[in-house]
């Protein structure tokens, strides 16, 4: 395919990921480029991970001028681009590429943590300052997010994990930042937490991860990071507990991509048309 740039032809942008399919990033780009008159496409493109680097490379030098980056890639991006944003060398983990042609320059941002605080704040309305979070996961999806949530002023942030030390890792390498502690699953002490988000990949195997008991009260909201139609067995998991408040992830989707259409085309989308129409769909 020669993706290569033809006065006229649309601009190219992507998603790339491992699994890819069911991605909503192309429906998403589509409706923002429609309501902000930019010629682009953009197309999923599924990778494995032992040929993420040459094909990402073989699309950016082909003519694609951005890649939203998903899982499993997210940290093998950090290492593909030639400069990071703040954000995303802080979380070192990229989930937006920005290729500029002229200076050859290869940028990796990330715009998970913005999303989802986007969502959490303004269409959710859950509040985070002083409030105790524990996040599940400590792959590419969590490391976006935990500096934002840490910047947030959260009394007390634990991430816990499958492979602990991936857990702990990112503790350490945040500490500075604020009050956070890493560990696995069946360590998660209590007393119920304010809110606890899913940032594992556990929801596209259909499996919940196996956490203790006692983590959910009324007043917990849970977030799962994943998105699709109807329940997953996390916000089934939170639902049966009876959190206050159950949420999955398509705000942040719809945020984190606006905050890539804008490092891309230097131009903010409004995201609630977005969001009704995926609402509509759920
Ligand atoms: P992403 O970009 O979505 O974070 P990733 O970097 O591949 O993708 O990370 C996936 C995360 O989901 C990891 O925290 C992983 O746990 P491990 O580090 O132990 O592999 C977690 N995960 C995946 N499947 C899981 C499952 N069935 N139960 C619990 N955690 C799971």
């Amino acid at each position: 395919m020669n993706l290569r740039h033809e006065a006229g032809s649309p601009d190219q942008y992507g998603v790339v990921g491992h699994p890819v399919k069911h991605s909503w990033s192309p429906f998403i780009h589509g409706m923002f480029a429609k309501a902000a008159a930019q010629n682009l496409v953009y197309r999923m493109f599924d990778i494995i991970p032992e040929d993420f680097r040459r094909e990402t490379l073989r699309l950016l030098t082909g003519g694609v001028r951005g890649l939203n980056v998903t899982l499993p890639h997210k940290q093998a991006a950090a290492e593909l681009v030639n400069e990071l944003t703040p954000r995303a060398s802080r979380a070192q983990a990229v989930n937006t590429i920005a290729f500029f042609e002229d200076s050859t320059l290869l940028l990796g941002d990330n715009t998970d943590g913005i999303g989802l605080i986007s969502d959490l704040e303004r269409n959710q309305q859950i509040e985070l300052a002083d409030r105790r979070v524990l996040i599940l996961g400590a792959g590419g999806a969590a490391r976006g997010v935990v500096g934002p949530l840490l910047d947030r002023e959260v009394r007390s942030l634990t991430v816990a994990n499958r492979t602990p030390f991936k857990a702990r890792k990112i503790a350490a390498e945040f500490s500075d930042m604020g009050q956070i502690d890493g560990c696995t699953f069946s360590e998660i002490e209590g007393p119920p937490f304010d809110l606890i988000i899913n940032a594992t990949s556990a929801s596209l195997q259909g499996v919940m991860p196996e956490v203790p008991d006692g983590l959910v009260n009324e007043e917990t909201a849970c977030y799962d990071m994943a998105y699709g139609r109807g329940q997953t067995p996390f916000t089934r998991w939170a639902g049966a507990l009876h959190a206050r408040k159950v949420c999955k992830g398509w705000g942040m989707l719809v945020e984190q991509a606006a905050e890539s259409f804008l490092l891309w085309r230097g131009i903010r989308p409004s995201t609630q048309p977005v969001l009704t129409a995926l609402a509509q769909n759920d």
